[in-house]
């Protein structure tokens, strides 16, 4: 059963809400689409001590911290329950017990406040994130991913669909960083460590391969470059990672940035568009944006970074991808569930025997 016969809104007042990871959040959008208040809980103090996220311990923070999130977003937009009109909530991708817990409790509050429940895909929610802060940004444009979890290249097109034109073979980008930051001692979450470690040291000192894969290829693939980080680093005398480790940083984010920059760009060029988008969490990389920044300027692309705070996880980006989903009629069933291994609707159609990831389909 959909809740269909409640005569919704057009623009309803919707309450977002994501827990798919180690952020619990939760945001207020107005029926202006405007953010009316966005509340994040991170975990890192749980999960900083075992140097990545445990998933058993976050569902369980979830938990705890779930409805004081919720009830926070709705005091800091002036507004009390009855005046939500829609639930969003992330059923997917991302850890199951953690995804769990989101889905429940938006199901719940859907129910008891007798309003349409929306279910976001949380990288349609990275992906609403650039229009935000720029609701006439154009398309056709192509759109980078860059996560913890993903770094997939899509074009978008003007009704919104989405067509998958690269993605990573093996670690996300996001997870490069953070496998680099525990080989250099620099402690969870490791982008945000590298990034300011990063500022101090020089690009060019020490050098790291750059993996373009096949000519033309839209793939990426970062696990070698971690590797060769590994080895360089276990190379080194104690005393000479002391001295180095600034540098290090600052060329193994360098490798990445080059990379991400150069595929994207390349795909801009493929797809004859004139916007790119780059969001997900480690688009909140200093040097990423800078160097982005640059290129689009002197290529003449408009760009869309979404602030720092949209890049990483949040509910904002959920609002939003719920309220284009809601426009839609997209309305969730009562039995929704939490699907870990959600996938977008473009990257099973990449899947078919059809697809040539490396090729110009579409160009
Ligand atoms: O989008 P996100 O918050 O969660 C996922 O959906 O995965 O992305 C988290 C990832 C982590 O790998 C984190 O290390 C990385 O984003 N990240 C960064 C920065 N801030 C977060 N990577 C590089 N530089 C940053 N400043
Ligand atoms: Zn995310």
């Amino acid at each position: 059963m959909t809740p269909t016969s409640l005569a919704p809104p057009s623009d309803p007042v919707i309450l977002a809400i994501e827990t798919s990871c180690d952020e619990t959040a939760a945001a207020v959008i107005g029926r202006d689409g405007l953010v009316a208040s966005s509340v994040l809980c991170s975990q890192h103090d749980v999960h900083g001590r075992y140097g990545g996220v445990v998933p058993e311990l976050a569902a369980r923070r979830h938990i705890e911290t779930v409805d004081t999130i919720a009830a926070e977003a709705l005091r800091k937009a002036g507004m009390v329950w009855t005046d939500i009109q829609a639930v969003a909530v992330t059923n997917g991708p991302g850890l199951a017990g953690a995804l769990m817990v989101g889905v429940s409790f938006g199901k719940s509050l859907a129910y008891a406040l007798r309003v349409p429940l929306i279910a976001v895909n949380h990288l349609e929610g990275h992906i609403a994130s650039a229009w935000v802060d720029q609701p006439d940004f154009p398309t056709p444009c192509v759109v980078l991913i860059v996560s913890g979890g993903h770094t997939h290249l899509y074009l978008v097109r003007p009704d919104g669909a989405l067509q998958l034109l690269g993605k990573t073979l093996d670690d996300a980008a996001g997870e490069a960083f953070d496998k680099a930051a525990k080989i250099l001692g620099l402690g969870f979450p490791g982008g945000p460590a590298i990034d300011r470690l990063a500022r101090t040291g020089r690009v060019d000192v020490v050098k790291f391969p750059r993996p373009y894969l096949k000519p033309g290829s839209l793939d990426f693939s970062f696990s070698g470059l971690k590797t060769a980080l590994l080895y360089d680093w276990q190379d080194r005398s104690q005393p000479a990672r002391q001295e180095t480790v600034a540098d290090v940083a600052a060329g193994y984010q360098e490798a990445i940035v080059d990379v991400l920059v150069e595929k994207a760009f390349r795909a801009v060029r493929r797809h004859h568009v004139i916007a790119l988008a780059v969001v997900g969490g480690v688009s909140a990389n200093s040097r990423l944006r800078a160097r982005f920044t640059a290129r689009a300027a002197e290529a003449g692309i408009r760009l869309a970074l979404p602030s720092p705070a949209l890049c990483t996880d949040n509910a904002v980006m959920i609002a939003a991808a719920g309220r284009r989903a809601y426009s839609q009629g997209r309305l969730a069933a009562w039995d929704l569930e939490a699907s870990a291994g959600l996938s977008l609707p473009a990257d099973a159609d990449a899947s078919s025997p059809n697809f040539r990831s490396t090729g110009t389909r579409g160009a």
